[in-house]
This record gives structure tokens, C-alpha cells and sequence, in this order.
């Protein structure tokens, strides 16, 4: 039979609570103003499992119509979040923040690259590609090599291409050089005139067409790709099975109403520049907005969201970073943000509690923000940011309130993170690197008002393959949790926490010891 024992009083001893085998409730286990992190405590197995996991879903709302699948955001950082991990983690049903470090060769930073990025995601799987690689019909094949390795998407070098007349992306259509027309051995100082199908042989699509027809074309003609021209018979885009299957492959895909990829940016507290910035990104087709400081309880923050609030009401608002109740009410009573990420000095590259000496434990943090929050009534979505090293780390924030996470290491080291992967010379196994945003490497413009000693370090994260492997792993582990729970979504679990059906358990050294592993690896 199922039972539960969810009630923190003694039934002998009514207002004390009870010294049981249960466990202890959320506001009892952060009641004594311990800090307390992800692997201090863990959560009790006392729910009379009766779901199916089928039944479970991840659904995350963070407002302004941005509902995820999978409750994971990747975090707004330059060895982390690029347009290529944007795309595999929106696919994956979360969503990334592009970060605002990018710098030109010169040092400067690049503000017209976080546009791009935000293009180059917006395009992603809209299905058409408005501005394909392509080739002119004098180059060797040699020199498409070249310009394929250059342009990769993802990891995955160009291999076919829309010809044109002059070369150029809208130039006039004369032909298609696909992987299969040119051999690297017999035809390297070959042209792409004598290999590619000419114009008069080629299959393709004329303006105005739609998706879905593009699409039956490609099915009918047996086709990969599907180049499409205006009037004038200038490419105007080109149309590729491969994205179409993404569309079946990826049923999770956080996308916005013209199923484009959904994507976030990040923004800091200076005025000099953002305002621009705020405009070209969301004319590039940006979802919503990041004020990213590690300070979100100030009067810099505060300008700068009611600022964007009032330019761009209908813009998903994320404020933050903060850790105190105080701090929630505070952003609560702007009554412009959506949601709002909870960490302070947690991070796995952060070292702001040490210097500065003013942070929070990274549940307790959570705890406080999400659980004062929801005593007000407050419909202000809580985003556990920093400190999730596993799965079961996922499943642990938001049991004690959080409505989704934001992950940075846990995505650096991926296949579509930016940088090489590296060969440790000392293990010989691969990594990447990873550094914080305030760490020295990074910060040389001051990013996210970070002062001039660092808080943050730049080190390595072992390399984990695709996000595609990567993030499904990490939805089984959940999956496997919530049942564990007995929870059919997020909302559940919340319910079972506020109730105080949710039970806990505080670690001592010994169980933190003994859920490691104790085999030699
Ligand atoms: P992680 O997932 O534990 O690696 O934490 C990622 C989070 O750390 C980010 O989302 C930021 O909130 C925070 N962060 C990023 N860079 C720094 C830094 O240099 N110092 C302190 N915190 C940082």
C-alpha cells in the first residue's frame, strides 16, 4: 500500500518536529542558516511510486510565451555558449544566452559578432538558408576544399554548394557541386565548371515556394538539397533534407512562432552601448534578454531592466544574479521580470566567495529566493545558476524551488562548445578549456561588473562528445528522478515541496563519501 509520512509533526509531541525515518522538510533542512550546496543533502525516497515514466515532462515556462521542454539554459559564457551550442541546445528543448566576450583580433570587443551569432541561430532551422556557402564556377576544387573546411557548421565541414555566377551568395544560379561529383585524388586542380550540375540539369526551386513544398519536392525528386531562386533566377536560398529531418529528429526544439530556434542574448549595465545592442538583437530575431551581472540587486541592474522593460515590453526579461529573499522581493517589485537566476559565487570556475567574500551555497540560495517568492504569490520564475555538476544536481535544484537551471559546465566540453579539444598530457584523455567570466583571460572589458581582481579561473572540462548524447543522458537521469519522486512535472514537485512531502536529508562526510564512487576507476 502506498504511504506517505509527510507531516513534521510528532504525533506525540504536537509543534515539535518529528525525529523519524523520514527525512526532513525543505524549511527545516535550510531552517538553521547553514549554507548548504547540491551534495550536502539529498532527497528522500518516500513517495509510493504509481506513475509511468512516459507520464513525466520537464516543462518549463520563463515567460513571455518561452515554454522549454528540457528546463536547461545554457549560460551566458565565451567557452560555452556560441550559436552552434545555442542551436544543439535548443534543439534538445532548453535554450542558450549568447554571451556579449566576443573580441576581435586586435583585442577589442566585437559587438557586431553577437549579432551574427544571434542570426546564425535565428536561421538555423527556419528552414531555408538565406545565405548559403557558395562557390564560383572558376575555382579549383582544391580551393572548395579550402572554403568548405573554412565555413563548418558545427563540426562538420561544407562539402556541397550552391554555384553561382560571380561566387557570390545571390549571385545567378549556374549550378550545384555536391560531395559526390569531386574526388580529393582525381579532381583537385579540376574546376568546379567541369564537376558541378549545370543550371540545365538541375532540379530546382523557384520564389515564391513554401517549406512544406520545398520539402515534397525533395521527397519526389529523391533529392538532398533543393537550391531556390527569385525571379531573376539569383539564388535566393538554399533548402537541405537534412535541416527538414531536424525537424522530425528534434521534437523537443524550443521554437518561436515562426518555428525559427529560440535563442537568448546577454547584455551588462553600461549604457554606452547597449541600448544598440538591444535594438539590432532583437531585429536579428532575439526571444528575450540577459542582464548579466553577477550583482542583480543593484541600482545599475535595476536602471537597466526597467530600461528594456519599457523599450521592449513583450521581450523575455531575466534579471539576476542574486541569492537572498531580499534580492527576489526587490526584482519581484519591478513587476518587469520573468525570471531571474539564482547563484551567487557557486559556480565551478568562480571564485567570488573567497574574494569578496560575499556569496551563497548554492541551494540555500535557491531555497530562499524561490520559496519567498512563492510566499508573496510571486508568478517570477526562479533559474538555479551555477554549481550543478550532475544530473541529480538538475533534479535536487529545482526540488527545492527552481523552475529550470543554467548550466555552464556541465555543456563546456561538448562537441559544439567553442575551442579544439585538447589531449591532457598528463591523463591522456580529451578535454576543453572552460574559464569564468570574471577570470583574468576573460574579463578584459570588465564583464559583468566584475572589478579588476578576478573571480573566476580558467581551467579544463573533460570532453563529453555532442550535446545531441549529452543532454538526453541527462533528461533519462531526470526522468529517472522525478519518478523516484513520484512527480509528473515540475509543478508537482513544487506542490510536494511546499506541502513538505518532499523529504530530505542532510549528508554527513561519510554518506557524501559512501554515494561516490568507491572502486578504484
Ligand atoms: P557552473 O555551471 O557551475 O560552471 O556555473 C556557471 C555560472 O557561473 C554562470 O552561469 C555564471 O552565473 C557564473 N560565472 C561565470 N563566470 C564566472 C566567474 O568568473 N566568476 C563567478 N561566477 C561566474
Amino acid at each position: 500500500m502506498a504511504r506517505e509520512n509527510n507531516s513534521d509533526e510528532s504525533p506525540e509531541n504536537p509543534g515539535l518536529e518529528k525525529q523519524d525515518y523520514s527525512g526532513t522538510s525543505a524549511s527545516s533542512l535550510f531552517k538553521n542558516g547553514e549554507g548548504l550546496s547540491y551534495s550536502d543533502f539529498t532527497i528522500l525516497d518516500t513517495s509510493f511510486t504509481d506513475i509511468d515514466k512516459e507520464d513525466i515532462s520537464f516543462e518549463a515556462n520563463l515567460g513571455k510565451g518561452i515554454v522549454l521542454k528540457t528546463p536547461i539554459i545554457a549560460a551566458p559564457m565565451d567557452t560555452v555558449t556560441n550559436s552552434d551550442l545555442c542551436i544543439a541546445i535548443a534543439l534538445e528543448g532548453g535554450i542558450g544566452v549568447i554571451h556579449y566576450n566576443h573580441k576581435k583580433e586586435n583585442g577589442e570587443r566585437d559587438f557586431d559578432e553577437q549579432i551574427r551569432e544571434i542570426e546564425r541561430v535565428k536561421r538555423f532551422e527556419n528552414g531555408f538558408i538565406e545565405d548559403p556557402i557558395t562557390v564560383s564556377p572558376n575555382h579549383t576544387i582544391q580551393e572548395v576544399l579550402r572554403i568548405g573546411m573554412e565555413n563548418k557548421v558545427g563540426n562538420s565541414v561544407i562539402d556541397t554548394f550552391p554555384v553561382t555566377e560571380d561566387g557570390s551568395p545571390h549571385g545567378k544560379l549556374v549550378g550545384l557541386l555536391r560531395k559526390q561529383d569531386y574526388s580529393r585524388s582525381s579532381h583537385l586542380s579540376m574546376t568546379v565548371s567541369e564537376r558541378m550540375i549545370p543550371l540545365s540539369k538541375l532540379i530546382h526551386g523557384k520564389k515564391p515556394i513554401t517549406l512544406k513544398e520545398a520539402n515534397a519536392l525533395l521527397w519526389e525528386e529523391h533529392l538532398l538539397y533543393l537550391p531556390i531562386v527569385n525571379e531573376k533566377g539569383n539564388l535566393a536560398s538554399l533548402v537541405t533534407r537534412s535541416d527538414l529531418d531536424k525537424n522530425e529528429q528534434y521534437p523537443l526544439a524550443t521554437k518561436d512562432d515562426k518555428k525559427r530556434l529560440r535563442v537568448l542574448f546577454a547584455v551588462d549595465t553600461r549604457f554606452d552601448r547597449t541600448p544598440e545592442m538591444l535594438e539590432r538583437a532583437f531585429a536579428a530575431g532575439a526571444d528575450g534578454v540577459v542582464v548579466d551581472t553577477s550583482q542583480g540587486y543593484t541600482k545599475y541592474a535595476e536602471k537597466m531592466l526597467m530600461f528594456i522593460a519599457e523599450e521592449y515590453p513583450n521581450k523575455l526579461l531575466m534579471g539576476g544574479n542574486i541569492s537572498t529573499g531580499q534580492a527576489a522581493m526587490h526584482l519581484h517589485d519591478l513587476h518587469v521580470v520573468d525570471c531571474f537566476r539564482a547563484g551567487q559565487g557557486s559556480g565551478s570556475i568562480c571564485t567570488t566567495a573567497g574574494t569578496i567574500g560575499v556569496s551563497r551555497a548554492s541551494a540555500s540560495g535557491i531555497y530562499s529566493c524561490a520559496q519567498q517568492l512563492a510566499d508573496e504569490g510571486s508568478k517570477m520564475r526562479t533559474i538555479a545558476d551555477g554549481g550543478i555538476k550532475e544530473a541529480g544536481d538538475i533534479v535536487k535544484a529545482l526540488a527545492v524551488g527552481a523552475d529550470a537551471v543554467m548550466l555552464g559546465n556541465i555543456l563546456a566540453g561538448t562537441d559544439e562548445s567553442p575551442g579544439n579539444i585538447k589531449i591532457n598530457p598528463r591523463t591522456g584523455l580529451p578535454y576543453k578549456d572552460y574559464r569564468g567570466m570574471g577570470s583574468a583571460e576573460a574579463n578584459v572589458g570588465g564583464i559583468r561588473g566584475y572589478g579588476k581582481m578576478p573571480q573566476g579561473v580558467s581551467g579544463k572540462v573533460e570532453y563529453k562528445g555532442s550535446i545531441h548524447k549529452w543532454v538526453p543522458l541527462i533528461r533519462d537521469a531526470m526522468i529517472s528522478g522525478f519518478h523516484a519522486l513520484n512527480c509528473r512535472n515540475i509543478q508537482e514537485l513544487h506542490l510536494k515541496l511546499r506541502s513538505g512531502k518532499l523529504r530530505f536529508e542532510k549528508r554527513a562526510s561519510g554518506a557524501f563519501k559512501e554515494s561516490g564512487i568507491n572502486v578504484e576507476m
